[in-house]
């Protein structure tokens, strides 16, 4: 097949190659592999969602692009520069909304900002500008306690795109959240990337979630985790209800039937280890 211009076009954002991390076993001294020869590839300005089994890996692989950790074997490049390091190039939002209780929503995102060396004064005005953009215009003196989860989701997410990096690291940011908050939250969050162009890495256990934002849907096997597919999403056209578009049904049952197997997989895994010996 001869690949379009489009194909040809695309650059390689962040290049995850060969990858294994393995984790220290306190008691035993032992290693535990929590990924094994991860290789993916990003693109620029992509959204690509990550989905597999619980344990197979994902935050994991989102802590080494994020430069939280580093990898034992193999090398992750971000515009072909090892990643030695979190850096103002990547905003990462964990499930967990990561906010300073101390701090109002305004001086939660205007933190993110002195990082970066904003000038003071333009800081205030651009917290506001991104509260805004995630619907949180009025909410600026609340403090964490007196918002909702999905507001303080909104507000991790201004935070984390008011400092302007090229990549968004996004793990299950909304798994806590109701139907109507999530879904509001990602046709927010679809539209802000549609305007900035950033490319997103999105971690979520919700096929639907997944088929929904990813222009490519990353499958990963049961632990140790490897890449089993990526697959290619596209729609003719997004308006309308893409969820009820057949091939929306399609990419979702395709999706399901890989996690199957890795489920069926892991759960076999699990009873080896739980099983006692003699
Ligand atoms: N710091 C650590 N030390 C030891 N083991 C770890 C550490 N972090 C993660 N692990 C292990 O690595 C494996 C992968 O964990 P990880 O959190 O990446 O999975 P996940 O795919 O994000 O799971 P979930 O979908 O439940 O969030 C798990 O078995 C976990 O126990
Ligand atoms: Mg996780």
């Amino acid at each position: 097949m001869t690949a379009t211009l489009s194909e040809t076009a695309t650059l390689t954002k962040i290049d995850i190659r060969n990858v294994t991390k393995d984790f220290e076993v306190r008691d035993t001294g032992g290693a535990f592999t929590a990924l094994r020869g991860v290789s993916l590839d990003v693109r620029e300005g992509e959204f690509l969602t990550l989905v597999g089994p619980s344990g197979c890996g994902k935050s994991t692989l989102l802590d080494l692009v994020a430069g939280l950790t580093g990898p034992t074997a193999g090398e992750i490049t971000i515009d072909g520069t090892p990643i030695t390091g979190p850096g103002l190039d990547r905003g990462i939002v964990f499930q967990q909304y990561a906010l300073f209780p101390w701090r109002t929503a305004l001086a939660n995102v205007v933190f993110g900002l002195e990082a970066k060396g904003v000038p003071r004064r333009e800081r205030e005005g651009r917290a506001r500008e991104y509260l805004g953009l995630v619907g949180l215009t009025g909410f600026e003196e609340r403090y964490p306690h007196e918002l909702s989860g999905g507001m303080r989701q909104r507000v991790a997410i201004a935070r984390s795109l008011a400092f302007d990096p090229d990549v968004l690291l996004m793990d299950e940011p909304f798994a806590a959240l109701d139907a109507q908050t999530r879904e509001s939250l990602q046709e927010e969050l679809l539209g802000i990337w549609g305007k900035t162009g950033k490319t997103v890495i999105f971690i979520t256990h919700g096929i639907d979630e997944a088929v929904y934002l990813g222009q490519r849907v990353a499958v990963m096997t049961s632990r140790p985790g490897r890449i089993k597919e990526v697959v290619d999403v596209s729609f003719d056209s997004r308006e309308g209800d893409l969820r009820a578009d057949p091939r929306f049904g399609e990419y979702r049952h395709h999706i399901w039937t890989l996690l199957r197997d890795e489920v069926a997989a892991a759960v076999v895994q699990e009873r080896k280890v739980a099983v006692p010996r003699g």
